[in-house]
């Protein structure tokens, strides 16, 4: 992987600059800059070497359709405040435009293509979208560690088609995430939650032999709980993975690794209802498991005190609602408590775990936060990232 912070040669180059501009929105507003801000340093040098930026994002998963909550504009708004540059959204269709000189017609600073999404062929890791984008710049950037991890057209395929390189935060993950897994001090607990279960579900089977304890929290959970004889009412879940919790039950025994469940849950009838605690073998037809029990966080405390390294990836439950962001906060709290007193390293990771650590202001009291989610997991699997390999097959 070369990093771009080596390159001589800039001045005056288009450079495709690949972000993960995927922050959380409420009314097509965002709640957490934390993906934004943390690449400012990438543009301001960028910038400083007097390039002509293009910048490739998705938001959300709108699955090759044109969805206008999921356009890239309020985050076009807010680099322009951040930089004090002019930046322009470009909503034209990218294969109707011919080439990089397209950008010479305005007079703005910065260009973002809107989201990379809307087209199929990015998901579908296109070559020949791929060859479409590569038309529009001299120069590949990625620096969005949080979604090398997909092989996609703006992640694995534009790689090879221009000079490649890292950007100053893909840099910085990377180099903290090695640092940590040559390091990391048994026992180790993983904390995995979040509502992307099909993200993270196969990869718990490749983390088992790692460490020393698996807890299971947030959308994921409800598998499990409904795998071991429960029922789990009108609960998110993940379709055909029996055979994977199975494996996962056998292989954790087998290696000796605690799995964890949880034993209590808060439920509601809707997403924005009061909670109630009931244990798992209690939840009714219309009711849906929205946060951890406290039973659940005691025992979750229990672990963490007994560990010398956690790892975080994914929230307890649907902490959006204050009424079940209680299980999230008390493991926050348990884990910096212990790293207060130098027990524990702690590292975290995921869009919506750094943005709850965010609206509690903790974000600074843990060892390491990396905005990746699935990617961090897959990292930590020792999983070599599609957009990692892309990155050393440059032109
Ligand atoms: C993330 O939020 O982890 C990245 O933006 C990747 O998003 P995805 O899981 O929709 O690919």
């Amino acid at each position: 992987m070369r990093s771009i912070t080596k390159e001589k040669n800039l001045n005056g180059k288009v450079i495709l600059l690949r972000l993960d501009l995927n922050v959380p929105l409420k009314n097509e507003k965002i709640s957490d800059t934390t993906r934004i801000d943390k690449i400012l340093p990438t543009l301001n040098f960028l910038i400083q070497k007097k390039t002509k930026i293009v910048i490739l994002s998705h938001i959300g998963r709108p699955k090759g359709k044109i969805i206008k909550q999921l356009s890239l504009k309020p985050i076009s708004e807010n680099l322009e405040k951040n930089l004090n540059l002019r930046v322009k959204l470009i909503d034209q269709n990218i294969n109707e435009i011919k080439n990089k000189k397209f950008f010479d017609n305005f007079d703005e600073e910065i260009f973002i293509l809107e989201n990379i999404r809307f087209y199929a062929e990015e998901e579908m890791n296109d070559l020949k979208f791929a060859k479409q984008l590569a038309n529009l710049g001299d120069i590949y950037v990625n620096d969005a560690f949080s979604c090398s991890h997909r092989s996609h057209a703006s992640i694995q395929q534009l790689p090879k088609l221009l000079p490649s390189f890292s950007g100053l935060q893909f840099d910085l993950e990377v180099n903290a995430l090695n640092k940590i897994t040559s390091k990391i001090i048994k026992p180790i607990t993983c904390i995995i939650g979040g509502s992307k279960i099909s993200t993270k579900i196969n990869i718990i089977k490749n983390l088992i032999p790692k460490f020393d304890s698996i807890i299971i929290v947030g959308g994921m959970a409800n598998n499990f709980i409904k795998y071991f004889g429960n029922n789990i009412g009108k609960s998110v879940i993940e379709k055909n993975c029996d055979e994977i919790v199975a494996e996962i039950n056998s292989l954790s025994k087998k290696e000796g690794c605690k799995l964890i469940y949880p034993e209590d849950v808060l439920v509601s009838k809707d997403f924005n209802g009061s909670s109630q605690i009931k244990a798992i073998d209690q939840i009714e037809p219309d009711e849906m498991i929205l946060d951890i029990g406290p039973k659940t966080i005691d025992q979750i405390t229990n672990i963490i005190d007994k560990s010398k390294t956690v790892l975080w990836n994914g929230p307890a439950g649907y902490f959006e609602n204050p009424n079940f962001a209680k299980g999230s906060i008390k493991i926050a709290k348990k884990i910096i408590e212990n790293n207060k007193t130098n027990n524990i390293f702690s590292v975290v990771g995921g869009g919506d775990t750094v943005s709850l650590l965010n609206s509690l202001k903790v974000v600074n009291n843990f060892n390491f936060v990396s905005t990746a989610g699935g990617a961090f997991l897959e990292y930590l699997e020792g999983k070599k990232l599609p957009g990692i390999t892309a990155l050393d097959q440059h032109v």
